[in-house]
């Protein structure tokens, strides 16, 4: 089954409170985005989710939250002063900015219907065009105060190998996880979330000895495609896709992306594809640039005359010391987000024959685990359990609101279609009074199952430990 097309979840975005466009008022801000009341609960949960499986799950993990801003030197030794950038064409007619190597895909913005390739335009040659925003540290405005936002969070994971292995006791493997925020200034951002200027990365460091690097490089492709699957990602729209040597970072021996079909609109097939993960294979290259003194990578010499120690790890048993290598598995939060939003969209046809979104959100993921309802509002009693039963479910840890600003079937409709995986409800026969003043009911509610539309009913003394089952 294919994904949905991407319009579909730019409108539901913005009508549900998922995503909004950024600075809307004032005429937006190109390609930046708010995430909305449900949007930061969504994301949030999915970093969350991230972080269980790679810090808390394993036991060969530490965390970090690193700066945005570092000093400018980390940038020059990481070589992203001088290779970060891609390659830029100025357009003499128009006036406008391309990626040289997109200009086949990019539309003309002055002739209809032709890319940016095919028109007759004036091109420049192709010059490089440094992706990092610049910024200055203090009140001064020279170049001594330049500083970057940060493009990856990697590097403050390298640049702090040697104060988590001391402060920590590590042994090689082990490796450093961050989540946090990154800026490239993109020369063509768009597809709504996926490609942006500020985002969101949830990136590992893993430090493992030479030798056993490519064997680490498989299990972390391994552990990360089966996380996505874990979470209700469809197997039929994720795949592997191994780089080829003409596409590999400068750093990188070997780098294997996970890759969602974010644009199944797209009548090549191919083309339907792009990266929502890499994982790379960054060798001893990282350590070694910031390491103190003269380094040797790949039969090249480098000096590095600014650090102030070299970042090596003595094996203690082997009486060994070493550069360790680097598996890095990189993942964009705002993609991942995006892709869990088009993998859970579907359509079903309500009671009435129209189409109803159903988004099959993983409950994991689910922005609210259970909207508790009030069959009539104007039932003092009856609101006054709903509330109840609202509070005593949050107490418990499970995410749940309290919603009576509609009749129950369009109430049902709209938590259907924000993911909501519970919806409960409460009536006359939770009052004991039922019809025919049948009291069997008493203290019972309805409990909606968003995916199967079916309905139970439960004693509410039940219910915390009903949802911390189903949704555990
Ligand atoms: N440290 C390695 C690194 O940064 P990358 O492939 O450039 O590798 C990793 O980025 C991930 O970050 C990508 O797979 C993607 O999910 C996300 N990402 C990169 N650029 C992005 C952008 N402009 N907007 C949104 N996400 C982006």
């Amino acid at each position: 089954m294919s994904t949905v097309d991407m319009a579909k979840i730019v409108s539901l975005s913005k009508r549900r409170g998922f995503v909004f466009p950024s600075s809307e008022v004032y005429g937006g801000l190109g390609s930046t985005w708010d995430y909305g009341p449900l949007g930061v609960e969504l994301k949030n949960n999915v970093k969350r989710a991230w972080w269980r499986a790679n810090v808390y799950d394993r036991d060969d993990m530490e965390g970090l939250d690193g700066a945005i801003l570092m000093n400018r030197l980390v940038w020059k030794y990481s070589g992203h002063e001088a290779t970060f950038s891609d390659p830029l064409v100025d357009c003499r007619e128009c006036k406008g900015r391309f990626r040289a190597d997109k200009t086949g895909e990019i539309d003309c913005p002055k002739h209809k219907n032709r890319k940016v390739a095919g028109c007759s335009a004036n091109l420049t040659e192709p010059r490089a065009f440094n992706l990092m925003f610049k910024t200055n540290v203090g009140p001064v405005e020279e170049d001594a105060a330049l500083a970057y936002l940060r493009p990856e969070t990697a590097q403050s994971m390298f640049v702090n190998f040697q104060n988590v292995v001391n402060t920590r006791w590590r042994k090689i493997p082990f490796g450093i996880a961050q989540v946090g925020k990154a800026f490239r200034n993109e020369i063509v951002p768009g597809n709504f979330t996926f490609r942006t200027r500020e985002f969101e990365q949830m990136e590992i460091e893993f430090f493992c000895k030479p030798g056993t690097d490519d064997d680490w490089h498989k299990q972390w492709i391994e552990s990360r495609y089966n996380w996505y699957l874990s979470l209700g990602m469809r197997a039929e729209n994720i795949r592997h896709y191994v780089q080829q040597s003409d596409e590999l970072a400068h750093y990188a021996k070997a780098c294997t992306d996970l890759q969602y079909r974010f644009f199944p609109e797209r009548e090549d097939e191919e083309k339907q594809w792009d990266e929502l993960e890499g994982i790379a294979n960054r060798t001893d290259f990282d350590l070694k640039m910031h390491s103190k003194g003269k380094s040797e990578h790949n039969g090249v010499e480098y000096v590095n005359e600014h650090a102030t120690e070299r970042l090596t790890y003595f094996d203690q048993e082997a009486k060994e010391r070493y550069v360790p290598y680097v598996i890095e598995p990189s993942a964009g939060a705002d993609r991942a987000t995006l892709a869990f939003l088009m993998d859970a969209y579907s359509e079903k046809l309500g009671k009435d024959g129209d189409a109803r979104v159903v988004l099959r959100l993983h409950p994991h993921l689910a922005p609210i685990k259970v909207a508790v309802m009030p069959l009539a509002r104007n039932k003092p009693a009856i609101v006054e359990v709903a509330h109840k039963i609202k509070q005593d479910l949050q107490k418990s840890g499970i995410r749940a609101v309290y919603d009576d600003t509609g009749a129950i079937g369009r109430l049902y409709a709209r938590q259907d279609e924000i993911g909501t995986p519970y919806c409960v409800t409460v009536d006359y026969d939770t009052l004991g009074e039922g019809k025919d003043g049948d009291a069997s009911g008493k203290d019972t509610v309805t409990v909606r199952d968003r995916d199967t539309w079916e309905q139970i009913r439960l004693p509410i003394e039940g219910l915390k430990a009903y949802f911390l089952e189903k949704l555990s």
